[in-house]
């Protein structure tokens, strides 16, 4: 889950509360992660404190206060275990790559705040970063209406929407980060032929009516599986390093466009159609038009379907367009690449705030330990001289009976 805008915490906490009482409630066991975000460093770091005047207190359902809340002094804070589940960063929405495969978006209270164009922006950013079928949750006065072919309407009353379409990205400025790098041209690898067998049935099945199409299976790794058709005429062939991975046997151009697409197919688990993608044919400029089928019931595999565009010529003087479509596939894939690697950089924080919790058990049972052995030690002192008392009681009982038998 991620809680955008989270201001001084308390939404992130009360979606936390509120999953919790849901989990219990239906039975389940599942580890909920929430990252909770917002541009203004001093209410991340007052969120994080997770200590609130005790003025909030009626605010607070007093069956979840008692469940949930613990008061130390003049401060209230939501248990540990709940504060545990909750990551603070700060983020600006509207410039930074979003943390993507979310199964729900919250976003409260800000957006009414910006105009529209950035609304739209942003929108297009939550839609980007939930996953099929995951939730967006708006303040009560804000709507989705600019992106709505991508949502449905769950709730007008709550403002809580479903993902359930697409949209188109590029249209919303949504990859448009500030300060990125795109990365410069790296050197061609050439690859050998791969032994390939055939899986033509579930080929044919996605192309029917276009022979002379090829299809190629790759893995999650890009690497090769099993291909169909004279793939020769698309893929550029052996030389000297051994690797079947399908983006070094295409043209620079067409590989970061097709990279770019598997990674769209497989984030949103659908079929991505290509067009007039110019590449090469035994040598000479063509275009292609290439589809991605991500995995499904029928095959473990992506596949990848080329073809030829029959009705198209290459113009010669047509490069300008391309390297601007080409750059577009940048901006897209860049922007992926930066929203995982924020998820990671999170995923991190996680781990390490994690390992920090543990240190400081461990550590407290480690005292707990030390002062429980203390006492045993004194308890163990106090035994002794205790039976040095009833040994030297002993001896002088021991007398006085010796005395009387005399
Ligand atoms: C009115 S508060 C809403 C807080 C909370 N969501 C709620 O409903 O109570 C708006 C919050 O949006 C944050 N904000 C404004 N622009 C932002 C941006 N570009 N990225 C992230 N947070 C932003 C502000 O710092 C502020 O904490």
């Amino acid at each position: 889950i991620w809680v955008c805008a989270c201001s001084t915490g308390q939404e992130a906490y009360s979606i936390a509360i509120v999953v919790n009482e849901c989990l219990k409630n239906a039975g389940k066991n599942i580890e909920v992660k929430i990252f909770a975000t917002d541009i203004d460093e001093k209410s991340i770091e007052i969120a994080s404190k997770n200590q609130y005047p005790k003025s909030i207190k009626k605010e607070i359902p007093t069956k979840l206060f008692k469940k949930y809340f613990v008061e130390d002094g003049n401060h209230l804070s939501v248990l540990p275990e709940i504060r545990k589940q909750v990551v603070f960063a700060k983020h600006d929405v509207s410039k930074s790559p979003p943390f993507i495969k979310n199964d729900m978006v919250t976003c409260r209270n800000m957006l009414i705040y910006v105009n529209t164009v950035l609304q739209d922006k942003i929108l297009s950013t939550f839609h980007f970063s939930l996953n099929p079928d995951g939730y967006l949750f708006l303040g009560s006065s804000e709507t989705a209406h600019g992106i709505k072919q991508g949502l449905t309407e769950i709730s007008s009353k709550w403002k809580i929407f479903k993902k359930s379409g697409v949209i188109n990205y590029a249209t919303f400025n949504t990859y448009n980060t500030q300060g990125r790098v795109v990365q410069a041209d790296k050197k061609k690898t050439l690859s050998p032929e791969a032994p390939l067998t055939s899986v033509e049935k579930s080929f044919n099945k996605f192309i029917t009516n276009d022979l002379g199409y090829v299809g190629v299976f790759i893995d999650k790794m890009y690497t090769i599986q099993e291909a169909v058709g004279n793939y020769r005429q698309f893929l550029e062939l052996p030389d000297t390093k051994i690797e079947l991975n399908i983006l070094k046997m295409v043209p620079k151009p067409v590989s970061i466009v097709l990279n770019t697409a598997l990674r769209k197919s497989w984030k949103e688990l659908k079929t991505v159609h290509l067009t007039r993608i110019r590449s090469k044919k035994n040598g000479e400029d063509v275009y292609l038009n290439i589809s991605i089928q991500p995995p499904n019931e029928d095959h473990p595999f992506t596949m990848i379907v080329f073809g030829e565009s029959m009705t198209e010529i290459v113009a010669e003087n047509e490069d300008h367009n391309l390297s601007m479509l080409a750059e577009t596939h940048h901006g897209e894939y860049v922007f992926e690449l930066e929203a995982e690697l924020n998820e990671t950089r999170t995923n991190l924080q996680m781990a390490v705030e994690e390992m920090e919790t543990t240190n400081e058990e461990l550590q407290s049972s480690n005292e707990e330990l030390l002062s429980a052995n203390e006492e045993l030690q004194s308890s163990n002192e106090e035994l002794q001289s205790l039976n040095e008392e009833l040994h030297t009681l002993n001896t002088e009982h021991q007398l006085k009976i010796k005395e009387l038998v005399e």
